[in-house]
């Protein structure tokens, strides 16, 4: 495609694609070359509205690592703070010649309408509860790396999915690898109308963490749990007030160092994942973030191979990923 918008622009067989360049990629991250030449001349801004310190930071690595000119604007730097409109503003900046925007906004929908505003390729970096395409794109290589393919695998995704643009990303990414899919949450935190997305996808639902962990839920939530992936807790998406209470929340849904124990007793292999940033203490516990389970900095490693393999499918047309005259030198 010539944009990334959605996870549902790939397909399984692009999904697979992206992944196995970003092995290539994550070959280059390894080694001691330090910039390949694949995106030479070509200029990606990152415009973000919305704060963030890994998909920025990663976007603009991935960008200077492939020898990319990369500019990050944010939206309280630039014009926008004086009410200049979203479409002015990245028609102001496509109208530069840049060759793609990755853009973080808080409204749900606004990378797909920017698409249609400028000729630059866009990449939704996250748009409000939406989606957040390469986060999932990361994830699915960062666990395939630890537990090989995913058809199959039984991943349980547990916290605010009412507020949560990753776990869309996720649920359409991990289908479409094989996986079966459990969600958890609260019913308070638990998006309206997803009945019917289940119905539609394919997944489980749940509101008991523990039944699901100890593979006693019902269907495939009855599976043992191969990865779990915790996701954070909005609050500041929470105009009115957060229920349940931190305290309950954790007792519910958070991954305590005794669930982690429980599982890591009935299955040391087992994965725990988060996006990031993480809220120590709520709904995941310092022991679990820091086990020998977490994949949390293995997913921010990745990141940089995922986003390298994206702006190259994106951008480079014809050239090798890795190949051309790599230099060791900055
Ligand atoms: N996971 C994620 O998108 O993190 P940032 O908000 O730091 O980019």
């Amino acid at each position: 495609p010539r944009h990334l918008l959605s996870m549902a622009d790939l397909d399984a067989g692009a999904i697979r694609t992206i992944l196995d360049t970003a092995t290539q990629m994550q070959d280059v991250q390894r080694r001691e070359v330090k910039k390949i030449p694949t995106l030479r001349g070509r200029t990606i801004i990152n415009l973000f509205f919305e704060d963030s310190t890994r998909t920025r930071s990663s976007f603009e690595i991935a960008g200077k690592w492939m020898s990319a000119d990369t500019i990050n604007i944010t939206g309280k730097g630039s014009s926008a703070s004086k009410g200049e409109s979203l479409r002015d503003t990245v028609r102001t900046i496509d109208a530069m010649g840049v060759d793609a925007l990755v853009i973080r906004h808080g409204a749900s929908g606004a990378a797909h309408q920017v698409a249609g505003w400028v000729d630059a390729h866009v990449i939704n970096a996250g748009d409000g509860t939406h989606e957040h395409p390469t986060q999932a794109l990361l994830d699915a290589y960062t666990m395939e790396q630890r537990l090989g393919s995913l058809e199959g695998k039984h991943v349980a995704i547990v916290g605010d999915l009412t507020h949560s643009r990753v776990v869309r990303s996720n649920l359409i990414s991990l289908r479409r690898l094989g996986a079966d899919v459990t969600l958890v949450a609260p019913p308070t935190l638990m998006p309206s109308g997803i009945g019917a997305w289940s119905a539609a996808e394919g997944f489980t639902l749940s509101h008991d963490l523990d039944a699901v962990l100890g593979g006693k839920g019902s269907g495939e939530a009855a599976r043992p749990v191969d990865a779990l992936m915790m996701l954070r807790v909005q609050k500041e998406r929470m105009s009115g007030g957060f229920f349940p209470t931190a305290r309950e929340y954790t007792v519910g849904y958070g991954l305590t160092r005794d669930r982690l124990n429980r599982l890591c007793d009935a299955n040391p292999e087992i994965v725990i994942c988060h996006p990031g940033p993480m809220n120590r203490g709520l709904e995941i516990s310092a022991d679990a973030a820091d086990a020998a389970q977490s994949l949390v900095l293995d997913q921010v490693s990745a990141g940089v191979a995922v986003r390298m393999s994206v702006l190259y499918h994106l951008l480079a047309g014809e050239e090798s990923p890795t190949e051309s005259g790599a230099t060791s030198e900055g």
